[in-house]
């Protein structure tokens, strides 16, 4: 029998992440890159990890060291409203799962959701990660294009006009509004206003997905789609960007009924997120470790998101049509090509130059604009950064 064959037609679909076999080619010495999505680990708070991981194990272990409920340990959920209470997000636990972080998050809401076939509206472009997740399970992201200001509500209305008319009425709408990865732009709240009217009126679910929100280096805090429609979003939220990814934990928030699916259908898939993860986590909040770390990490950040502006402004000066993104928080910008060229056709070049990015065409639910690349600003070194955009000019100039 052939090997596919042995596989269900959702398995036969699955493809690896372009983003990591990309990154595969970025190990090699002497590179820059502004290709992956890393946060930089000088940012992680090793010594509140430490102290926790002591405190646990002495005080805690039964517990820590046992299965969990699934919805999450019940301290930790009551940490995490009252972090989103801070934010302006008025919630409570019971409307709180804890998730093995917001990439679960994503996954369980395809499950719950997509049957083979149904389409879903997502950004173009929008996370791979996103894509990803909908397609395992046949779902079929339809995107609508962004601006400045994130998603275009005239766009977004257009479109599900049109899937409407076609039978195709999408399942729900899936919305990065803060600092978006890829673009790195954000959702002003006269826009947020606009698109919640259209998705009411439709009677559509908003998929609010938020891991960098805490990440804000300029401009007002925007309320979150939570706070301004707690009975039809369902948000995301994540400790990789803001505290450290290798703990894997993060957390959906939205109405019980939703909720309560998104329990059952996680049940199927790991019984619960790893206790201990989750009383370290505890442990390092009631420290304050996240309101401390964060404010190391924002100005970490943000300088480096200062010095890649200066950068492009002053290697790209001599190419005008060169278009970037500023963004006022988050890990990425969005570089745009002058008309005739192509980040895809450029990525070897710039390799050969030691210099990576992500071709935009990788964000694309159709992968048919090849004009743009991400360039993340948070791994790479303050010097690596200036002389990374250096290479990265050159090398769009000599091929322009
Ligand atoms: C928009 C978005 N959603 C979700 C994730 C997944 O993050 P994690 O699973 O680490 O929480 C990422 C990671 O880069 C992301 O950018």
């Amino acid at each position: 029998m052939n090997r596919q064959d042995y596989f269900s037609d959702r398995a036969r679909g699955m493809k690896r992440s372009v983003i990591r076999e990309l990154l595969k080619l970025t190990a090699k010495p002497g590179i820059i890159s502004f290709a992956g999505g890393l946060p930089a680990p000088a940012t992680f708070p090793v010594d509140y990890v430490e102290a926790a991981v002591g405190s646990v194990i002495e005080n805690e272990h039964a517990t820590a060291l046992q299965y969990g409920p699934t919805e999450g340990d019940a301290r930790l959920r009551e940490d995490l409203a009252l972090i989103m209470r801070t934010d302006g997000t008025k919630t409570s636990p019971d409307h709180i799962l804890v998730t093995t972080a917001s990439q679960q998050g994503l996954d369980l809401i395809s499950k719950i959701f997509l049957n083979p076939g149904d389409t879903c509206i997502t950004g173009s472009p929008t996370y791979l990660g996103g894509l990803q997740a909908f397609k395992s399970y046949q779902g079929v992201p339809v995107g609508v294009e962004l601006d400045d200001h994130g998603m275009i509500p005239e766009k977004l209305q257009e479109t599900i006009k049109r899937l409407e008319g076609e039978g195709r009425r999408p399942r729900f709408i899936y919305i990065i509004p803060d600092f978006q990865n890829p673009a790195g732009v954000t959702i002003p709240e006269s826009r947020r206003k606009i698109i919640l009217e259209i998705a009411r009126k439709g009677e559509y679910l908003i998929v609010e997905d938020t891991p960098y929100r805490q990440l804000r280096y300029s401009g007002e805090s925007q309320p979150t789609f939570q706070s301004m429609a707690p009975d039809m979003v369902i948000s995301l939220y994540t400790f990789s960007k803001i505290m450290l990814p290798g703990f894997r934990l993060g957390w959906a928030c939205g109405p019980n009924w939703l909720i309560d699916k998104m329990v059952m259908a996680k049940q199927a898939v790991d019984l619960c997120t790893p206790p201990f993860n989750q009383a370290i986590t505890h442990a390092m909040l009631v420290n304050g470790a996240l309101e401390k770390g964060l404010e190391n990490t924002i100005e970490h950040y943000s300088n480096k998101r200062t010095i890649m502006l200066e950068c492009l402004e002053k290697e790209f000066a001599d190419i005008p049509e060169v278009k970037w993104t500023k963004p006022e928080g988050g890990l990425f910008l969005w570089l745009t090509l002058p008309d005739r060229m192509s980040a895809d056709d450029l990525f070897q070049n710039a390799i050969d130059e030691n210099v990576a990015y992500v071709p935009g065409s990788a964000f694309f639910p159709k992968n048919d604009d090849f004009q743009s690349m991400r360039l993340n600003f948070s791994y790479a070194s303050e010097e690596q950064i200036a002389e990374g955009v250096k290479r990265l000019a050159r090398v769009v100039r000599t091929n322009i």
